[in-house]
């Protein structure tokens, strides 16, 4: 069976790393895997923590792309090398360009599709923008659903979607567990990462923050930018921040929190150091996706700079919260969990709603057609 896997964004590339392994793995599994390119740093290096040499790069990316240009591109490169390969299946992951374009092509070309981290739904098609829209998009025509949680199974059910539906746990656990392991097991890389962050005080507490949503750009930067400028003036705080490369995040950040004491704005971290930076925080307040899957096991508590999330299951257990992109609001929450220590121990709480480490093996027995325990949290 010949399965090509195409991502091309930080996250998918970390999500899909450890699909890559067990399809590599799998006796009756020919893979390939193709490389969008639609992050060209950002991705590059997850490819080179994960070891993975992409078959295909189509190499997409341009600086401050457009959302039709970048469908475009994606599905004019990837359709020379479907009618080449001929692949039995297509996996893509998620929400992204890249993975809507990949299904949309191999669709047209009449090949299945298997969708890695099915049924997230909003059921708002802005927040997230144009993500909301990206994964219905791929859930409708998937043959084959890898829903992450129960939760993203009974959305796809209640949506009477045609194809398989799997509950696999998110593979993000997959890789966080192995390169957690990688750290904890190798006295001299954990020595490095701390060597690389000697700027962090060990005095201060510190708030760990990304934030890339299209649907924040604009006012919602300006807000988050404001309300990091007021916790800043705290003494005991230490705001560690990696700037994504978008330039409409880029812009408003370096031109409002360059000259801060307390902030430390620095390149988008390689994933081992930032697993390494979340293990040091002592909050993570983001809007990724990734993150809020990832930081809950840690025990680490979250503020999601977002006013909805598909991913409920941790609000549920109680260990992150949504705080918005509102100033006053952004900085009252922060300040209530550093300085409330009952309700900060009811979010330090290591939980893994998400995944069990074993969602890739799942996937590739599924398309081998073998048995499939679901993962249950
Ligand atoms: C994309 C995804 C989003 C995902 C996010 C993860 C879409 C529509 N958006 O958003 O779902 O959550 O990635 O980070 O698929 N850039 C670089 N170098 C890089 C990466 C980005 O310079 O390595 C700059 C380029 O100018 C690029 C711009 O960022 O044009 C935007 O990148 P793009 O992938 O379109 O959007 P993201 O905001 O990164
Ligand atoms: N991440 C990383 N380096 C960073 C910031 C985040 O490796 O500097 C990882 C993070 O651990 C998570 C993923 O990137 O696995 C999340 O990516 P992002 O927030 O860009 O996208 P999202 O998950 O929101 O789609």
């Amino acid at each position: 069976m010949r399965v090509l896997s195409v991502f091309g964004t930080r996250p998918e590339a970390i999500k899909m790393a450890p699909v890559v392994k067990a399809l590599i793995a799998s006796e009756g599994i020919e893979p390939f895997t193709c490389v969008t390119g639609q992050h060209r740093t950002m991705l590059d290096q997850v490819l080179g923590l994960f070891n993975i040499t992409p078959y295909y790069d189509l190499d997409v990316m341009q600086a401050n792309q457009t959302l039709n240009g970048l469908t475009a591109r994606v599905i004019s490169r990837l359709d020379p090398i479907l009618d080449e390969l001929k692949p039995d299946y297509v996996l893509v992951h998620g929400d992204t360009t890249t993975a809507m374009a990949a299904c949309v092509a191999a669709l047209h070309r009449n090949v299945r599709v298997g969708h890695v981290e099915a049924g997230l739904r909003t059921y708002n098609l802005q927040k997230p923008w144009p993500e909301e829209m990206n994964r219905r998009i791929i859930d409708v025509g998937a043959a084959k659903l890898f829903a992450p949680t129960r939760s993203s199974a009974d959305n796809l059910r209640s949506e009477r979607i045609e194809g398989e539906i799997i509950v696999t746990g998110n593979t993000v656990i997959d890789a966080l567990k192995e390169t957690v392991e990688r750290i904890r097991t190798d006295a001299v890389l954990s020595g490095q990462l701390q060597e690389s962050f000697s700027f962090i005080k060990p005095d201060q507490r510190v708030l760990l923050v990304t934030g890339h949503r299209r649907e924040s750009f604009g006012d919602g930067f300006l807000n988050i930018c404001r309300a990091l400028a007021e916790l800043s003036t705290r003494r005991d705080l230490q705001i560690v921040y990696p700037v994504h490369l978008n330039p409409n995040v880029q812009g408003p950040v370096k031109e409002l929190l360059s000259n801060h004491e307390n902030i430390h704005l620095i390149e988008p971290q390689e994933y081992l150091s930032f697993v390494y930076l979340m293990d040091r925080a002592d909050i993570i307040l983001t809007d990724s996706g990734g993150v809020q899957e990832e930081a809950p096991s840690f025990g680490k508590p979250v503020l999601v700079m977002r006013d909805v999330t598909e991913r409920p299951e941790a609000i549920a257990a109680g260990v992150v919260r949504l705080v918005g992109t509102d100033v006053a609001r952004i900085v009252h929450e922060t300040s209530t969990l550093l300085d409330d220590e009952v309700l900060y121990a009811s979010f330090a709480r290591a939980v893994n709603p998400y995944g069990d480490g074993l969602a890739a093996r799942r996937i590739a027995d599924s398309l081998l057609g073998k048995p499939v325990t679901p993962f249950v949290s």
